[in-house]
């Protein structure tokens, strides 16, 4: 039998990567995170020169790319490269950023990767974190997380993280690119962010990293 896995889906900038992590750490899970794969991807595009509206010739990449994931470890950040590369900082940038939406709404794209999270999935004992993990991916798991946030907190949160980075975005332009993301992912035709029916929602406006992975691990030791 399988180990159980945690689905935490929601918008951009809800705050799933961080209470992810912190999840997987507390409850000794492996931690998935299956932005970084779409986000690969879209990294191989944009570098392979493709035009965004050549279908066949996307698919053609994807097919042939060679996919390396390691989850985060006590002490050692999330790796992941394609094709040899390692891409781990590269896939954090605006243009990535910018590129992914359009690229994860394409069928070849969500095939490969559905499949490859599945397969990484198979033992169960993992946080899978993404927009369809519960709805799609992994439809069967135990527990199923929907994590919100207003526009303006999420926008809010990236501007902070920006600041130490030192880089220049305006909080409206950063409400107007989470928008954009947003309405993107939500509108495909294929596997779009929602809510499962079965998934608990949790608004994280007001509530601290804490105690939103607090809430989790509290739902998970309810129903283990
Ligand atoms: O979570 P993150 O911001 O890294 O996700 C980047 C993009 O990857 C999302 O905006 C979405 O287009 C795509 N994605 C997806 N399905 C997932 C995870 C991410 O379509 N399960």
């Amino acid at each position: 039998v399988r180990q159980p896995i945690i689905a935490i889906d929601g918008p951009a900038g809800a705050g799933k990567s961080t209470v992810t992590r912190r999840v997987a750490k507390a409850l000794n899970l492996v931690y998935l995170d299956t932005g970084a794969m779409y986000r690969a991807i879209a990294w191989l595009v944009s570098k392979s020169g493709v035009s965004l509206e050549d279908q066949g010739a996307i698919a053609e990449l994807v097919t042939h790319a060679k996919l390396d994931f390691s989850p985060p470890t006590e002490g050692a950040p999330l790796r992941i490269s394609i094709n040899g590369e390692d891409v781990s900082e590269a896939i954090r940038t605006p243009e990535v950023t910018a590129l992914v939406s359009q690229i994860s709404a394409q069928p070849a794209v969500r095939a490969k990767l559905v499949s490859y999270q599945q397969d990484l999935g198979k033992k169960g004992g993992l946080v899978a974190e993404g927009r369809d993990i519960g709805t799609n991916v992994f439809p069967d798991a135990e527990l199923k997380i929907f994590l919100t946030a207003s526009v303006q907190e999420r926008a809010k949160r990236r501007w902070l993280d920006f600041q130490d980075q030192g880089d220049g975005m305006t909080l409206e332009q950063l409400e107007q690119d989470i928008q954009q993301r947003d309405y993107r992912d939500s509108h495909r035709s294929l596997a779009p962010l929602r809510q499962a029916v079965d998934a608990i929602e949790i608004n994280t406006d007001g509530l601290t990293i804490e105690e939103v992975t607090d809430k989790i691990i509290y739902f998970y030791q309810k129903i283990i």
